[in-house]
């Protein structure tokens, strides 16, 4: 891993976050690495780092392996478009973090051969935490063992089938921002029951961290942790209940279920 050459396609928020993450654990040196934006400027505050910077995607993709387009849906196109000619099927793959773009679409559009992928990593890739799913249609172990090598850097990987990657982009990626929610209404409550806001956050931050611990660690079921801290009759069965009559689980699954409905298929 430490040899290839990566570049990131679309320098926005999950590029820097993939970014971050990869700088942090310094297993692929900065100067292996290429960002690229059109508005290359907002990016200047990364070149202490030693990181490759053009708005130039094609000078971008000469010298990687591994290119990742972390483009919106309405850029990819023309970006594709843009990169065809210039790829090398020998030692070049295309991953595409992109929502919604079907590898089959990804492939007519290049019509190379370069081996395509798709992954779904989220923000935390930044401090290392990422889940990212990824997907490819028969590629080669030895392919998909450096895509997974990359995105291992910055937290745990899943292989999953193509047609899961829309659900993989609501639970995984979006899942963040849901769970940040979350974390914020258990902060307001705790400042209504006493605590400053920085406290709040503190003993909250580490709670949710904490139980998602005990589930990754124990591997049970969250009912099963949950009957440890339900006393009969006790004051946590009583706010739970007054949560789902309330429609906490039902919200949570509703709003799930409309993001997935959203999302372009
Ligand atoms: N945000 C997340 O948490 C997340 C997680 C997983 C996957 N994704 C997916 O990743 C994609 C990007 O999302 P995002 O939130 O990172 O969006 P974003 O912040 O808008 O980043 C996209 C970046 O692409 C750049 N760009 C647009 N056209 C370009 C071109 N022709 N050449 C080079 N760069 C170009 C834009 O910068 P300029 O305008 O300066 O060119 C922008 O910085 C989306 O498809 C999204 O579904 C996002």
């Amino acid at each position: 891993m430490i040899n290839q050459k990566v570049s990131i396609i679309g320098c926005g928020n999950i590029g820097i976050s993939l970014l971050q993450g990869l700088l942090k654990e310094k297993t692929i040196p900065a100067q292996n690495i290429t960002v690229t934006r059109r508005n290359i400027q907002e990016l200047a505050y990364l070149s202490e780092y030693g990181v490759n910077m053009t708005s130039d995607n094609i000078a971008a993709v000469k010298e990687t392996s591994l290119i990742i387009i972390a483009v919106k849906p309405y850029n990819i196109v023309s970006v594709l478009e843009e990169l065809k000619e210039h790829l090398n099927v020998e030692n070049q793959m295309i991953i595409s973090v992109t929502a919604g773009i079907t590898i089959r679409k990804i492939q007519e559009i290049t019509g190379t051969g370069v081996p395509v992928f798709r992954a779904m990593p989220n923000i935390a890739a930044s401090v290392g935490k990422s889940v990212t799913c990824i997907s490819h249609n028969g590629a080669e172990p030895l392919y998909l063992e450096s895509v997974r090598s990359l995105f291992d850097i910055v937290g745990t990987t899943m292989v999953i089938d193509e047609d899961l990657m829309e659900s993989a982009t609501i639970l995984g990626a979006c899942g963040i921002a849901y769970v940040l929610r979350f974390i914020r209404a258990m902060i307001q409550g705790g400042i209504q029951i006493g605590f400053d806001a920085a406290t709040a956050s503190a003993v909250v931050n580490q709670t949710v961290k904490g139980a998602a611990e005990l589930l990754i660690q124990n591997g049970q079921h969250p009912e099963f942790e949950i009957d440890k801290v339900t006393t009969p009759k006790g004051c946590t069965i009583v706010g739970l209940n007054e949560m789902e009559h309330n429609g906490f689980s039902s919200s949570l699954i509703k709003g799930l279920v409309a993001s997935f409905d959203k999302i372009e298929k």
